[in-house]
């Protein structure tokens, strides 16, 4: 295992009526910016809740983020930042409306260009403290120091991350999943999942730990996704699939081990250009990244078919390519039964895309990703080819 240094700050309120815990979670002498998106949480009672919850704060809204949030949206807040003297803000909403939110926490007090922060990576020295009321899990936004925003004028999408930035707590209350539409629960159930493969999928370092905590995530994943995509009233499956994509991205598993994240690095790229929601881009990559890379990720890939499959070598007489084809197979087939698809050509995408994406990463200087930074430019052009 490498050495690491971990801490995760994040209180978590997890379960049904947890909302009303912001009353105490923001001190009452805070001007409160509650920021959301396209106005789902006006229609499932959400915003109700957060108004009951803030009668005896000051606060103030800024609603309209979208999803894969815009600088150019995300600058207007600014101004009511500034105007209202704001220093609390809480986000109400998915990854994007938590990440919108912490870009806006960073460019209130950032000294310069705010772009830059994501463009040059300029370190972010202070921000405005955030909290969350998730509504969507997949992302792991909630609790972690990450954020993804997209410059809509030069088709861009960039991440930053900062301490500054984590949230002070987030509320999690499954409940709040009743009225997520089919393709946002299939989204947040394949992003979680592909979090866990980026920092698992690479090769062992004996962290026992990480990996079996990793395999756990899978497996309830899998197990709890589909039996969510069936009947998605099944409270239990809702609370596991809630607290697994929380736990997939929020530092733990991929302490002290290496980790890959070409695939979201692909896969932002086609979200860029081609407008895919961010979890569908993971679908179609994927199984190709897994594929076009087993030779190096061959260790974990037969470990994760074992422990997380049950397919093993033996079943295939010993054929290590045919033992990898069936693990491949089956994840594959797992995303297309939570209802995702898993090639370009689903959503009328030709070989047309696959010159644009490799050019974005091109200018990006994304052209050595993966653990081992053999994922290059050649193999990105075989991993989307395969994939159309
Ligand atoms: O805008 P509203 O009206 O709220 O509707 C949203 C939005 O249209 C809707 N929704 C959310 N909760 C709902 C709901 N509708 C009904 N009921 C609810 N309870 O869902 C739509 C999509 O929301 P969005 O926040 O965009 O989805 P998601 O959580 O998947 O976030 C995706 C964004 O996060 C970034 C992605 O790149 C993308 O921009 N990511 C952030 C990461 C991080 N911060 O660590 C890591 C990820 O890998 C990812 O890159
Ligand atoms: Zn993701």
């Amino acid at each position: 295992m490498f050495n690491f240094s971990y801490s995760n700050k994040t209180q978590i309120h997890f379960g049904e009526q947890q909302i009303a815990q912001i009353s105490k979670e923001i001190p009452k002498s805070a001007k409160v910016l509650v920021t959301y998106g396209g106005g789902s949480i006006k229609s499932n009672g959400i915003y109700q809740q957060v108004q009951s919850a803030l009668s005896e704060h000051t606060w103030f809204e800024f609603s309209g983020i979208e999803p894969n949030p815009s600088l150019e949206t995300l600058s207007k807040a600014l101004t009511i930042v500034e105007q209202e003297q704001i220093d609390y803000i809480l986000a109400v909403g998915g990854g994007s409306v938590a990440d919108g939110s912490k870009f806006i926490a960073a460019a209130a007090h950032f000294d310069g260009e705010p772009w830059d922060i994501l463009s040059k990576t300029a370190p972010v020295k202070s921000a405005i403290p955030l909290g969350v009321i998730l509504t969507l899990p997949a992302t792991g936004s909630e609790s972690n120091s990450f954020a993804v925003v997209s410059k809509k004028e030069t088709n861009e999408k960039l991440a930053f991350g900062s301490e500054h930035v984590h949230p002070r707590f987030a509320i999690l209350d499954p409940s709040v999943m009743s009225s997520l539409p089919e393709r946002q629960l299939t989204n947040g159930i394949v992003d979680a999942f592909v979090h866990v493969m980026e920092q698992y999928l690479t090769y062992p370092v004996n962290a026992k730990i990480q990996d079996r905590f990793s395999e756990g995530i899978l497996m309830t994943l899998l197990e709890d996704g589909v039996t969510l995509t069936k009947d998605r009233n099944d409270k239990g499956a809702r609370a596991n699939i809630m607290w697994s994509a929380t736990q997939a991205l929020n530092g733990l598993i991929g302490s002290g081990v290496p980790q890959d994240w070409s695939t979201h690095g692909i896969g932002h790229q086609i979200t860029a250009l081609y407008g895919l929601d961010h979890a569908q881009t993971l679908a179609i990559v994927l199984p190709r990244m897994m594929s076009i890379m087993r030779a190096e990720k061959q260790a974990k890939l037969l470990q994760y078919g074992e422990r997380v499959l049950a397919i093993e070598p033996s079943q295939f007489n010993g054929d290590i390519d045919k033992t990898i084809d069936a693990i491949i197979e089956k994840t594959e087939n797992f995303f297309q039964q939570v209802n995702m698809k898993t090639r370009f050509s689903e959503y009328q995408l030709t070989s047309d895309v696959i010159d644009p994406i490799i050019e974005s990463l091109t200018n990006l200087k994304m052209t050595k990703m993966g653990e081992n930074q053999s994922v290059t430019i050649d193999k990105v052009r075989e991993i989307l080819t395969n994939s159309l």
